[in-house]
């Protein structure tokens, strides 16, 4: 992260977002980012060697360490006050003019008379950086990959919702409806995300101070100020279920309401004729039969092809046992380092292991005599129930109780429980202590 100040007058540039990402694959969508710099161009000048100078020595073209394209020009920005910061953003489109329009439209701003066939720049208003769209060449797609970016650009907070319902009356896709966030001390934000014909995704916010802010080019963007569940790309959940699916539901219910900043996109079984199949095929999510049933009736999938689905056609970031039988073999677990979670109806390490699983683990707590007795959510290994302990609820065991209305009880925490802690993994909650212990931090 470079360039954080008052934000009336500063930027913030985020290269990288590791919120349900892994790998920072770079695609072809953003060409370059200009920054218009004296100061910068000379520091570049002498720190780095490989940088090429071009356009007759008044800029400098350089590579970051991950791939991105920086262009250092030699004199600081006409953006007025600010002397250097980023210029211009520049970005690929496979279909020039329909790109032009849509963004001419969209920022209220003409093609610049330097604009050719080739490559069109608009300059979106005072204060704003300008935005170049260069030409593909003929058959060439835009490939965002995983360390795609999203542009912002700054309006009135009163032109939001009309941008919002233009994009969605010319058939363009808005991927955030208009959304309040509030920041805590300072004035609340409004923002509508966009993305344009090739994908690009951008983010029009209401202005913060009276200055406008620059654009402001990231990868995996987020504003200067919060990693807020609207600006960060949704993580990708695979449930696994055995049973009724009952804690997958509530994991649906979590992902819609928005408590978990995520989407459930397949769900696995051994037993496709579970009730959390069922559930999961009337909604249109995929589903998935892992492993390859006995019976001849029903097809299913190899730890290989599971592995391959779940990554490659799945892209998913988290794996979540929810009342999944079978024991998860290492290949799996090895693919998902620190992302899988199961959920086990006690209190682990107490009534927990092979074996252990369904209504013997209440008869077992109802048969001990223990007083209280609870729900586990833990990390998975390669064995069952013994992975690492995220999240523990306490529930009483009555003296009259039977292991049934044990089970019901425990229940009914899990389906609160499990929901808060794949939140708090996926919006990157979870740190791990140096002894392997994952510790949940509280939403601030
Ligand atoms: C839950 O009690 C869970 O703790 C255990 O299996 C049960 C699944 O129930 N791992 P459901 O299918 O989610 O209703």
């Amino acid at each position: 992260m470079i360039g954080y100040g008052d934000e009336a007058t500063n930027f913030v540039l985020e290269l990288t977002y590791n919120y349900g990402v892994k790998q920072y694959l770079l695609g072809n969508d953003l060409n370059r980012i200009t920054i218009s710099s004296k100061a910068v161009f000379e520091s570049v000048q002498r720190q780095v060697p490989q940088a090429e100078l071009l356009e007759g020595g008044g800029a400098l073209r350089v590579l970051s360490p991950d791939g991105y394209q920086f262009l250092v020009l030699d004199q600081d920005s006409s953006i007025k006050g600010q002397a250097g910061t980023i210029s211009e953003v520049a970005l690929n489109a496979t279909d020039l003019p329909r790109s032009t329009v849509y963004w001419s439209q969209l920022l209220g701003s003409s093609p610049q008379a330097s604009s050719s066939d080739r490559e069109t720049v608009l300059s979106p208003g005072e204060g704003q950086a300008a935005l170049r769209l260069l030409q593909l060449p003929a058959g060439a797609a835009v490939h965002h990959e995983t360390a795609f970016g999203r542009i912002a650009f700054s309006r009135p907070g009163a032109e939001l919702k009309r941008v919002e319902a233009d994009s969605l009356a010319g058939g363009h896709t808005v991927l955030t409806p208009f959304v309040s966030l509030d920041t805590p001390g300072k004035a609340s934000v409004q923002v509508v995300i966009l993305a344009d014909p090739d994908g690009h995704e951008q983010q029009q916010a209401s202005h913060r101070s009276r200055v406008a802010t620059s654009a402001v080019p990231h990868s995996h963007a987020c504003t200067p100020s919060a990693h807020s569940g609207a600006e960060r790309p949704r993580a990708r959940l695979v449930v696994f279920v055995s049973g009724g699916g009952s804690n997958f539901k509530a994991l649906h219910v979590a992902c819609l309401d928005g408590s978990i900043h995520a989407d459930i996109v397949a769900v696995v079984s051994d037993i496709p004729s579970c009730g959390g199949i069922a559930y999961a095929a009337n909604l249109g999510i995929p589903t998935l039969t892992y492993p390859i049933p006995k019976s001849k009736a029903f097809s299913g999938l190899t730890v290989e092809q599971l592995v391959e689905s779940l990554q490659v056609t799945h892209k998913a970031d988290y794996v979540l046992l929810a009342g999944f039988l079978k024991l998860i073999p290492l290949a799996l677990v090895q693919a998902f380092p620190r992302s899988m979670l199961n959920i086990h109806p006690a209190l682990l390490p107490a009534f927990g292991g092979k074996g252990c699983y369904g209504e013997k683990v209440h008869k077992a707590v109802v048969a001990a005599g223990v007083r209280y007795t609870g729900a586990t959510v833990h990390f998975v290994d390669e064995e069952f129930d013994s992975g690492a302990i995220l999240a523990q609820r306490v529930v009483p065991v009555f003296p009259t109780d039977t292991y049934s209305q044990v089970a019901k009880r425990v229940l009914k925490q899990e389906h609160s429980m499990y929901p808060e802690a794949v939140a708090a993994l996926v919006d990157g909650r979870v740190t791990w202590r140096a002894d392997g212990v994952p510790i949940i931090w509280t939403a601030a």
